[in-house]
């Protein structure tokens, strides 16, 4: 498991602001956060991704870099994790990308349930996924998600990326994902409140990016 704000870095400004009650009234601060964070999560990403040396002729010399080797599918569960995706995009910008419609049905304790829509996906076989998910709360949503596109193909490896997650999901994910991943998170949290928010985290990053949902 990489936990980014281990490490002291200008992510902890980011997270700084990301939980602030009052800077998150910007909604677009909130959301251009959220999207550096996960630029972020996608650099480091990278460190643990193949490559392959590639020539390159400058106007001086022949020289030689390393380039990224591995097929990436990032996938948006929607709405959440669209500006937390973009940074991921904006990291990885030949990926191709599946989204998911995912939302909770609140109201029905204790138990959170996970309402699935909307799948479009492009061909994730042999692929390594980058799952982008900015609240990793129960696991459930991420649970369902990878149910589903496993599905539509098989990948070959899954890397979970989450801004801020709870132990809850983390141990549920452990539990029943029975393929290899990896957790890349912005921060770990202490847990979950009696109605399966992150805490201390943040609030509801959909609302708080996109507006209260009906
Ligand atoms: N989703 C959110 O937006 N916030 C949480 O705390 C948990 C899930």
């Amino acid at each position: 498991m990489f936990i980014l704000n281990q490490t002291p870095s200008i992510a902890g400004n980011l997270i700084i602001e990301l939980r602030d009650e009052n800077l998150q009234k910007d909604r677009r601060r909130f959301r251009d956060n959220l999207t550096q964070l996960g630029y972020l999560l996608g650099y480091e990403i990278s460190k643990s991704l193949s490559f392959t040396s590639q020539e390159i002729q400058t106007p001086l010399a022949k020289t030689s870099e390393n380039a990224l080797g591995s097929k990436l599918v990032l996938v948006c569960m929607m709405r959440a994790s669209l500006p937390f995706y973009q940074g991921f995009l904006k990291c990885f910008p030949n990926a191709d990308s599946a989204f998911i419609g995912v939302k909770r049905v609140e109201g029905k304790m204790p138990e959170v349930e996970i309402d699935l829509g909307y799948l479009a996906s492009a061909d994730i076989n042999d692929k390594e996924l980058i799952i982008c998910d900015p609240m990793l709360a129960t696991g459930k949503s991420i649970l369902e998600t990878i149910t589903q596109l496993l599905k539509v193909g098989s990948p070959s490896k899954i890397h979970l990326a989450s801004a801020f997650a709870a132990p809850e999901g983390i141990n549920l994910l452990k539990k029943e994902l029975r393929i290899p991943f990896k957790f890349w998170l912005g921060s770990l949290e202490a847990g979950l409140n009696d109605k399966f928010y992150i805490v201390p985290g943040l609030g509801d990053a959909g609302d708080l990016a996109f507006g209260k949902k009906l």
